[in-house]
Formats: structure tokens, C-alpha cells, sequence
């Protein structure tokens, strides 16, 4: 699985039908169900504050005809709500944990300070809520939640813990881009499952599902199953996240139309890249926009050349096109200019039968594996000797990608990121900067995005300090 190999698989241009589902469960026809768009989360306005509550609850959804499925949700069956605020708000979460068991609500993406970091050290026992205070001081992009909860994150994401998180700034809305939520502004969460043949989720059953990461047979695009979306003739906007526990996709249209992407993890891209494909691992987004003036009266397929299949169905109406000039230039991106990077650290991805670590450790809760100073450059090398990709995600910043294998980064890892896919072999370098600090009780974590991997041990913890 090099990179020369993803792309290769990208250029297929005709997706296969869908075939079959989860043992004995009756699926509904592909592409016969419309694709939900998840709420946005209401907030009141207290003091100045913008004030959420998430409700994490259990549901029920009925993935399947004649059966349901125990799921868990956020003020929701299946998923999270949609929080969406701007540059500069200042927010406060309750989070209610109505489940019978212990969570936590990580933001990710989100660089806010270790105490509201919402990681594996900010319990929310049962029955009891956890609040957290931020205030919103980055760029706009496409973040999202889930749960952090120390050995037991794949199996709560499994259940449907995750929400998106969009930031919108003033430069976002002033740009001549699709933004209307749910109609031409489409957020797309893409997750895979497998089923036992009771309609009930099943994840992990023993050491392969570790190592290899827990991967279903059927694909749920918001909690939905092979969906349709119908679309008007004009350029549309989708907010893809892979949300995924461990498969990596790789988007395509099928015909093998362009595709522009305006976004990756955690800010615009500085312009628009035209891409035939687009490699997303778990935890990874890309907002990307597609021009659908030319396909008045067709349906089009959103696919994974990956796994050469079919994920969502565009039904583009016969109605008046209208056509659209993406802007130029989308952001300016200063975090990292004129940075002077004080050190190097190297976080070597360890991977053999039966251990999943990083520097030759597993997460330990108790222990802080390394000291990071608020405010200072630093590059970040990672390295995976092992035979699988690891999508590397660092908590608390936006980084920038700066090289791999000493070769200049995709045209669409230009802009700030959170996540990083490190293929076999390779050598990542990024560069970060923390401007919040996390103390020794409410560290930062630094992992691998495959959750069973990060569930595994592949994870470390880390302190910002003055
Ligand atoms: Cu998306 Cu540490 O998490
Ligand atoms: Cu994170
Ligand atoms: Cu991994």
C-alpha cells in the first residue's frame, strides 16, 4: 500500500454496483434511501457565551429492513449534531453522558488548552456531565468530535459517538463558495461497519481486529446506508470526513470528473487543487467542491477507487444550471512563516506481532513521554518502518506537513493539518507550535487515527509548559 499504489487504484474510472450486505441482513436497495444531513446543535447565548449541551446517549437505527441496531448517538440516534460557531466565540460544552458507561468528548481538530482538550484524562463518568470552555481562535475549517476514552475509543466511535465541528471566519464567508448548510454546503461523514446477523454492530473480536483495524463490509454515509443525495446543477460544496474506524478511502467521481479541493484538516488550502482522487484516512477531512452545472438530469457517483465501489449516489435535477468560477486564492496562511524550528523530535511508528506503539512504548496514562515548550518551532520526523500506513494525528495544533521521504508534500497537504497518513516506509516531517498549555494532568496526545492501533497502545502523551 506505497502511495504510487493508491493512486494507481485512483484512476479506475467505473465503480462496481454494490453487491450484498451484512449476513442476513435484509439491506434496503442501494441507493434508495436519502442521505440525512445531521442537525446543527442549538446553543443559548449566557454571558457572552455560546452554550451547547451534547447529550451522549443510546439509540436505535434501523440500518436494515426488519431489524434495528443498539447504537449510540450525540443529542442523536446515530452521530453527533453539527456545532458550528466563528472565529472568535467563545464557547462553553456541557456534555452529558446519559450511557452506562465512562466517556470522554475529544474536539478534534480544535487548538484549545489541555484542561478543554476533552482526552482521556477528562472522565465523564456515567450519568454525570463534563464542561468544557473555549474560545474559537483559528482558522475556519472542518473539525469534528468524538470520543477519547482510554482502550475503549474504537468500540464508542463504532457505536456512532461523532460529530462535525465547523469553524467559519470572516474570510471563509466572504469567499465565493457554496455555504448554505445542507443544500449546497453537504457534510458527508463516511464510516464502514459490519454487522452480526442479529442487526447488532460487530466490532472488535480479537487480536487480527487490532492489528489490523476493525473494517466492515457495508458503508454508511451519516448513518445511512449506500444513500442517494439529489442536488440542483450548480457547484456544491461537501465537508467529508472519514470517520472511519481504520479504512482509508480513496474518493473518486465516477467518469473520472474533477474534483477541486478547497480544505483539508484544519484550514483552507491557499487555492483550489483540482484532483481526479482523493486519499482520506481516518480522522482526515477535505471540503472539496464539484461542478455539477454539465450533469442537469444524471446521477453521478461518489466512490472509492480503493475498494472500487460505489458510496453515494447524485441525482442531479433537470433544472436550470447555474455555473460558478471558484475563487483564485482561498486563504493566506501565516502561522508558520518566518517559523525558526528549535529542535527535532522523532516518533517512530512500531508496529510487530502483537505490539502497537510508538518509540518503542504503549500509552501509559501515567506517564508524560515528552515536554514541549508554549510557543516553539519545532519539527516533528515520523517514521513508519512498519508494512502499514498510520494516519498520524497530534492534538492541539495545526501543523504543516514539510516533507516526505525529503520530497515536497501533495499539492493538498499545503494548507494546516491535524492529520497526516504516514505510508510504509516513509518519513514524514511536519511542522508544529502549540500556543495552549497542557499540564501533566490534562496532557495532549499524539497517535495513530486507526483506533484500534491508538486503543492498542500506538499513542503518547505530552505536556506544553511555559
Ligand atoms: Cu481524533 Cu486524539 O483524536
Ligand atoms: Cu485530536
Ligand atoms: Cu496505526
Amino acid at each position: 500500500m506505497k502511495r504510487r499504489n493508491f493512486l494507481k487504484i485512483g484512476s479506475t474510472l467505473t465503480l462496481a454496483p454494490l453487491i450484498g450486505c451484512a449476513k442476513g441482513n435484509k439491506p434496503y436497495n442501494p441507493f434508495s434511501q436519502k442521505l440525512p444531513i445531521p442537525k446543527l446543535a442549538s446553543y443559548k447565548m449566557i454571558n457572552g457565551v455560546k452554550t451547547f449541551v451534547l447529550d451522549i446517549q443510546e439509540g436505535e437505527m434501523s440500518f436494515f429492513k426488519d431489524t434495528t441496531t443498539d447504537t449510540y448517538g450525540v443529542n442523536a440516534d446515530f452521530l453527533g449534531e453539527t456545532v458550528r460557531v466563528d472565529h472568535g466565540d467563545k464557547v462553553a460544552f456541557h456534555v452529558k453522558n446519559s450511557l452506562d458507561e465512562l466517556t470522554t468528548l475529544h474536539w478534534h481538530g480544535l487548538k484549545v488548552p489541555g484542561v478543554s482538550d476533552g482526552g482521556p484524562h477528562s472522565k465523564i463518568p456515567a450519568g454525570t456531565t463534563w464542561t468544557a470552555d473555549m474560545q474559537i481562535a483559528q482558522h475556519a475549517s472542518t473539525c469534528w468530535y468524538h470520543p477519547h476514552t482510554h482502550g475503549e475509543t474504537g468500540r464508542q466511535v463504532f457505536m456512532g459517538m461523532a460529530g462535525l465541528f465547523i469553524i467559519d471566519d470572516a474570510n471563509s464567508k466572504s469567499l465565493a463558495l457554496p455555504q448554505e448548510y445542507g443544500v449546497d454546503d453537504i457534510p458527508l461523514v463516511i464510516q464502514d461497519r459490519r454487522f452480526f446477523a442479529d442487526g447488532q454492530f460487530m466490532y472488535k473480536q480479537g487480536m487480527h481486529d487490532s492489528m489490523m483495524g476493525v473494517t466492515g463490509d457495508v458503508r454508511l454515509i451519516n448513518g445511512v446506508i449506500d444513500p442517494y443525495i439529489e442536488l440542483e446543477p450548480k457547484a456544491i460544496r461537501f465537508r467529508i470526513l472519514n470517520g472511519s474506524n481504520a479504512r482509508i478511502y480513496n474518493l473518486i467521481l465516477e467518469g473520472g470528473h474533477a474534483i477541486h479541493q478547497i480544505a483539508s484538516d484544519s484550514s483552507l488550502l491557499p487555492a483550489p487543487v483540482q484532483l481526479k482522487n482523493i486519499v482520506l484516512a481516518t480522522g482526515e477531512r477535505a471540503e472539496i467542491v464539484i461542478d455539477f452545472s454539465q450533469f442537469a438530469g444524471q446521477t453521478l457517483y461518489l466512490g472509492d477507487g480503493m475498494d472500487n465501489r460505489r458510496l453515494l449516489a447524485i441525482k442531479v435535477k433537470q433544472s436550470q444550471p447555474t455555473s460558478m468560477i471558484l475563487p483564485k486564492q482561498l486563504v493566506t496562511i501565516n502561522d508558520y512563516q518566518d517559523a525558526k524550528p528549535v529542535r527535532t523530535r522523532t516518533f517512530t511508528l512500531n508496529m510487530s506481532m502483537g505490539f502497537l506503539g510508538i518509540n518503542e512504548k504503549q500509552m501509559q496514562m501515567s506517564r508524560i513521554d515528552e515536554v514541549v515548550k508554549q510557543g516553539e518551532y519545532e519539527i516533528w520526523e515520523i517514521w513508519n518502518p512498519s508494512p502499514r500506513p498510520h494516519p498520524f494525528h497530534v492534538h492541539g495544533t495545526g501543523f504543516k506537513v514539510i516533507s516526505r521521504n525529503g520530497k515536497s508534500p501533495l499539492l493538498n497537504e499545503t494548507g494546516l493539518k491535524d492529520t497526516v497518513l504516514v505510508y510504509p516506509r516513509e518519513k514524514v516531517q511536519i511542522m508544529v507550535v502549540f500556543h495552549h498549555l497542557a499540564p501533566k494532568d490534562r496532557p495532549y496526545m499524539y497517535h495513530c487515527h486507526i483506533l484500534e492501533h491508538e486503543d492498542a497502545g500506538m499513542m503518547g502523551q505530552f505536556v506544553v509548559e511555559v
